[in-house]
């Protein structure tokens, strides 16, 4: 019989040399989060009816959007515990200090709260990503130059999944390792450890109604992934949720790769490079894949801004690299015009 591993039992026991207590717990916070979330998103569709039958907001309160909800929960599960120094979220304008009068820590922490919010009135898997850096500066709390870093620094990164099952993939620099949420035990069990992207791929993922906006050469590569052009091709097949993280979750389980490349008049294309691109490059790099704006690797691009954007390319190495040929050829031609 195969042994139940919880995730609090293989957070103490895989936690990095230098991680003390404040960076084993920060793991545990952000499982509690996903917790929270998961079962709200699960009762996403029942809003409505069992609030018209008076069941639920019976003190009259306002339901909030989900994205502003897991927003909100990541926050007040992480404000107060003394592991932080700072936080940044795709849903907020500015950085998030960490409040007075609670104790600052030594972690940052970055994130997309809930991915993919078309899908959510559709019942649709959606997601949640995340990041964590050490603090570069002691004495201040709250400084934006602690969380404008490259994904290289990253200590952890991963993603909870709200799909069939609840899933929370993370990596700390030593593999990636899945859990999933047992909902009568309300613990996450180790399910999938030590994830690799297997050879060969199966999936591509990009959404092609895109098509006309895209260099010529990136049109050429979305033929080329579809067989179209040229014989060398793997052959795979088409899938496209429009949540990234269900995207990249099935294409880490089958292999494949996800694209949002640049297009005309949105030349950094619309993948976050905080909240989404980095994080998911620092994990996919420790599945065996790798992750490319298109030019050069998304772990060594320094951020400018919070919330500023990236083309984005992720998932088996060999699929990424292709596309880094066409995009090269796209430059080549930019000089000689
Ligand atoms: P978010 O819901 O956090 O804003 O992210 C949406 C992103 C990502 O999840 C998805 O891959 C992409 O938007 C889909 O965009 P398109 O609809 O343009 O394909
Ligand atoms: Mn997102
Ligand atoms: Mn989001």
């Amino acid at each position: 019989m195969s042994k139940i591993i919880t995730i609090e039992r293989f957070i103490l026991d895989h936690q990095p040399d230098y991680a003390r207590g404040e960076f084993t717990n920060l793991l545990y916070d952000i499982a509690l989060a996903a917790k929270v979330i998961a079962h709200k998103t699960n009762r996403a569709g029942l809003v409505d009816i069992l609030g018209r039958a008076g069941a639920v907001n019976i003190q009259g309160e306002i339901q909030q959007k989900l994205d502003v909800f897991a927003d909100d929960i990541i926050f007040r599960i992480c404000d107060h515990t003394g592991r932080l120094c700072v936080m940044a979220s795709e849903e907020r304008e500015e950085i998030i200090p960490i409040p007075e009068p609670y104790k600052k820590g030594s972690y940052v922490l970055v994130y997309d709260p809930l991915d993919g919010s078309s899908n959510i009135d559709v019942n649709v898997s959606i997601g949640t990503i995340f990041g964590v850096y050490r603090c570069k500066n002691w004495e201040n709390r709250g400084r934006l130059e602690d969380v404008l870093q490259p994904a290289r620094n990253l200590v952890a990164a991963g993603y909870v999944l709200y799909g069939s099952s609840t899933m929370l993939v993370y990596t700390t620099g030593q593999g990636v390792h899945g859990f999933t949420l047992d909902p009568e035990l309300g613990e996450f069990l180790l399910s999938h450890e030590n994830m690799r992207l297997p050879e060969p791929p199966g999936y591509y993922s990009v959404n092609s109604s895109y098509y006309e906006s895209w260099s010529p050469q990136i049109q050429q590569y979305a033929r080329w992934l579809q067989g179209l052009d040229g014989s060398n091709a793997p052959k795979m097949s088409a899938r496209y949720i429009g949540s990234l993280v269900a995207d990249i979750h099935r294409n880490l389980m089958r292999g494949g790769i996800f694209c949002y490349p640049a297009e005309r008049g949105k030349p950094h294309g619309k993948i976050r490079l905080l909240y989404e691109a980095g994080p998911l490059a620092f994990m996919i790099e420790q599945a065996g894949g790798y992750a490319s704006d298109g030019r050069r690797n998304v772990l060594d691009i320094e951020p400018t801004d919070l919330h500023q954007r990236t083309p984005f390319y992720i998932g088996n190495r060999s699929l990424v690299h292709k596309a880094e040929y066409y995009v090269e050829q796209e430059i080549d031609l930019t000089r000689d015009a």
